[in-house]
């Protein structure tokens, strides 16, 4: 908690006046029971109206004060709640945002879009209701105790057996309903998570005729929200109806022995009247007071989970002294080895290799041989475990992340496109494209033959993750996208895998022949994307089985002669 607190320092205005005001609030309810017994004891008992009218009015006056300090504080407490949250909610947003990609490994997506919503809403409604409830019933309980011990100490004496009564009952209530609440709240994630997963990837469920399946996996999760739930409530409803009783009895054994005394004429009827007030009012705090230690329970929940989140530190540390300027767009891997946060294996092994700035290098090698994991050191998502990568002659952790991002596209193998139209899209590249520059960037991609034959050109549609294109649409695409950044380096991880062999080469040779400058490196699976690169890296288990031209490769590599040879085999047939 006291990681969060800085959080309310815009707030604290509020913060602090809406308990202020609330204890005022309490003042006047308690001075309303007060007023009245004077009314009944004094105004009626002498006939004299103008008294009553007097203590009424001022009465009046009372709780239309109280009520006015009640509504401000309210608002003043919402104010302090939800902009404390929201405030956190924007922190962590930006938080995320500095993640590396190992950050999010651990943390899954699912889980961090929860922590943003649900936790931060628990979080600024607990908050709001602390900031009154948790003023409002101690003191409510204070000032009403005082005035019936006030009033008639001796009656009193009946709160010695009904708060007793009352507290260990809730207690008893409470310490049952508590781990109850604890799980719903990870059941509730539980079912989240489900929703999540499932909508995020609909389409690949549907296609997978999935529905089944999925469906009995969301009924189990969400039948066992609800018997949670029901069991938890089915303890909290005798919470209503105990408190009605204990408060019940209370009264009617004050009325038994206050009216005793009333008849003696030892005390007032205007303050037995009143002194049954203040019971309710005792009592009532006291309920409150529990559901307010209820609710801070929710809250603890969110609490953790949010600071675990604020208290992860990004992967990626930035140098103190960070360059922002490529030299070139060489690269070199010196002994470098990398293991995945988490995994016992290393996934590359000692990887030696260099190229000069705008060479074309090709990366070939099976699923799984740590190809992608390879490129993703170069704009420096993951850290190496062991060695360096140097880019333009300077080891990578000496730049400037965004500096470094900016020069260095990646085309990922799983790369989206983002709702809106196609120039939005581009955009996302270079903020300040013009329509020229666009669709040069689109020509050269290759996609510009098909942008071309829409009625809308560049003002086309573009669904959620690009759904409303083909594969190899998409692909060119996001190549247009990476080279509106005009960067020094390109990588394309599998970014032409569903374009068509004559699009294919078209894309080769423009990144050989127009893109001179631009250093590309290419993760391919056919031999023919790569072929004409400066120098290939064949991959093997996380090793560099072999590399240099095409040429040198089928002679010197069998594993490169077999995956050419198979797929002239597939040419052949
Ligand atoms: N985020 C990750 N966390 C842990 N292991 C990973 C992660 N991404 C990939 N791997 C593992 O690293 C190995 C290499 O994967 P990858 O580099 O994607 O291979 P390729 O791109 O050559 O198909 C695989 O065994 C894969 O399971
Ligand atoms: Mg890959």
């Amino acid at each position: 908690m006291k990681k969060l607190l800085p959080f309310m320092k815009k707030y604290i205005k509020y913060a602090t006046l809406c308990p202020i005001l609330m204890i005022l609030e309490v003042i006047a309810d308690i001075a309303i029971p007060y007023l009245m017994s004077r009314i009944v004891d004094v105004g009626i008992a002498n006939q004299d109206i103008e008294y009553v009218l007097k203590i009424g009015l001022i009465m009046v006056a009372a709780a239309l004060a109280g009520m006015t300090f009640g509504i401000i504080s309210s608002h003043y407490g919402a104010k302090a709640g939800f902009g404390f949250a929201s405030e956190i909610r924007f922190k962590l947003f930006e938080k995320i945002q500095g993640f590396s990609f190992a950050n999010l490994d651990k943390f899954t997506v699912a889980s961090l879009i929860t922590r943003l919503t649900n936790d931060c809403n628990t979080l600024g409604q607990v908050t709001m209701m602390s900031l009154r409830m948790a003023v409002r019933a101690p003191f409510m309980m204070i000032f009403a105790l005082f005035m019936a011990l006030r009033i008639n100490a001796s009656l009193a004496r009946v709160f010695v057996v009904s708060i007793p009564v009352l507290v260990i009952v809730l207690t008893i209530i409470l310490s049952k309903a508590r781990p109850m609440f604890l799980l719903m709240q990870t059941k509730i994630d539980r079912v989240n998570a489900i929703i999540r997963e499932n909508l995020t990837a609909i389409r690949v469920v549907k296609s997978f005729n999935r529905q089944n399946h999925e469906e009995a996996r969301f009924k189990e999760r969400n039948d066992s929200l609800r018997d949670t739930a029901l069991r938890a409530i089915s303890l909290i409803v005798f919470l209503m109806p105990v408190l009605s009783i204990v408060t019940y009895s209370t009264i009617v054994a004050v009325l038994w022995f206050g009216g005793r005394q009333v008849a003696s004429g030892s005390m007032e009827t205007g303050e037995l009247i009143s002194f049954i007030t203040y019971i309710t009012q005792i009592l009532m705090s006291l309920m409150m007071m529990s559901f307010f230690f209820m609710q801070l329970l929710r809250a603890t929940a969110s609490v953790t989970r949010i600071v675990e989140v604020l208290n992860t530190e990004s992967e990626i540390k930035e140098d103190e002294n960070p360059i922002r300027e490529l030299p070139d767009g060489s690269v070199a891997f010196e002994g470098v080895s990398f293991r995945y946060p988490g995994s016992t294996e290393k996934t590359l092994k000692n990887i030696n290799f260099h190229i000069n700035s705008g060479e074309v290098l090709g990366i070939i090698g099976s699923t799984g041989s740590s190809k992608s994991t390879l490129v993703q050191l170069i704009p420096r998502l993951y850290d190496t475990t062991e060695g360096r990568v140097l880019v333009g002659g300077i080891d990578v952790k000496r730049y400037d992340i965004k500096a470094l991002r900016d020069k260095v596209a990646f085309v990922l193998q799983k790369n989206t496109l983002f709702s809106g139209t196609i120039r939005e899209n581009m955009k996302w590249g270079n903020e300040k494209a013009s329509d020229e520059e666009i669709i040069h960037a689109l020509k050269l991609a290759q996609a510009w033959e098909f942008v071309s034959k829409y009625k809308d050109g560049l003002d086309h549609r573009v669904d959620q993750g690009g759904e409303n294109f083909s594969g190899g649409q998409k692909q060119r695409l996001t190549i247009a996208r990476a080279l509106l950044k005009s960067p020094k380096i390109i990588i394309l991880d599998d970014s032409t895998s569903a374009v068509d062999m004559a699009t294919d080469a078209k894309i080769q040779r423009i990144f050989k022949d127009e893109l001179k400058d631009v250093t590309t490196i290419i993760i391919a699976q056919r031999v023919s994307s790569i072929q004409y690169a400066d120098r290939i890296l064949v991959m093997n288990e996380g090793e560099i089985e072999a590399s240099g031209k095409h040429e040198d490769l089928l002679l010197s590599s069998p594993i490169y002669r077999e995956i050419y040879e198979s797929q002239q085999r597939g040419v052949g047939a």
